[in-house]
């Protein structure tokens, strides 16, 4: 919750605008969402996890799902769209293959070869038509509970996955960096427009799990 008011802010301020937008944030905590004063046609759908994705097919076209501790920072709109959007992860664009931080474990559902793959993806964000994300998700979650029952998490946990995923059902865009940089404050001659950045956080305080 820390970060949403920002990540709602800045998102009212840059994504979509002019758009009719719907966010679908799915929280343990419901009760602890800030209130965010939203623009015409944009509403904010609060749902208590575990919950079904099912009900947005009727509701939207498209659909793009951000990790929270994140921010806008310059117009994100229509350019966008397709059916399955995949954003190049900002550490490795200019990496080699075998750089790649992929699950190179054969027993985790999550493997891929050393001499496979095209890109490295952030984890952090993805989208696509309602229906091809919901396929993406829910392949995702059943490979991870395999994975679960035999006590193995992949390296990077759902962007190891997803990165599996992608290696076999390809991405119809790809979005570069700039629509999601490391840090605002971590500076690049290369992306000329830093759309949307990761917020710095303090792993100690926002993940008691690690
Ligand atoms: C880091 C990032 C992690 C993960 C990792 C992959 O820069 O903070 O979330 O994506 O790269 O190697």
């Amino acid at each position: 919750m820390i970060f949403l008011k920002d990540f709602l802010e800045s998102a009212e301020a840059h994504y979509f605008v002019g758009y009719r937008v719907h966010y679908y944030l799915f929280t343990d905590q419901p009760e602890a969402v800030p209130n965010v004063k939203l623009g015409e046609e944009r509403k904010l759908i609060v749902r208590k996890v575990p919950s079904s994705n099912s009900e947005l097919d009727n509701e939207a076209d498209y659909i793009f799902c951000f990790d929270v501790d994140a921010k806008f920072y310059a117009r994100w709109s229509a350019e966008t769209l397709s059916h399955m959007v995949a954003v190049i992860h900002p550490w490795f664009y200019n990496y080699p293959r075998e750089k790649f931080t992929y699950e190179r474990r054969p027993e985790s559902e999550a493997f891929i070869p050393a001499d496979e793959g095209d890109f490295y993806y952030a984890g952090g964000e993805f989208g696509g038509s309602v229906q091809e994300v919901h396929k993406l998700t829910k392949t995702c979650t059943e490979k991870q509970s395999i994975d679960r029952a035999k006590s193995i998490e992949a390296l990077w946990h759902n962007e190891s996955h997803l990165n599996r995923y992608f290696l076999y059902n390809k991405p119809s865009k790809l979005l570069s960096p700039e629509y999601l940089w490391r840090d605002i404050s971590a500076g690049t001659n290369e992306v000329k427009v830093i759309r949307f950045t990761s917020v710095a956080k303090n792993m100690a305080e926002v993940r008691p799990n690690i």
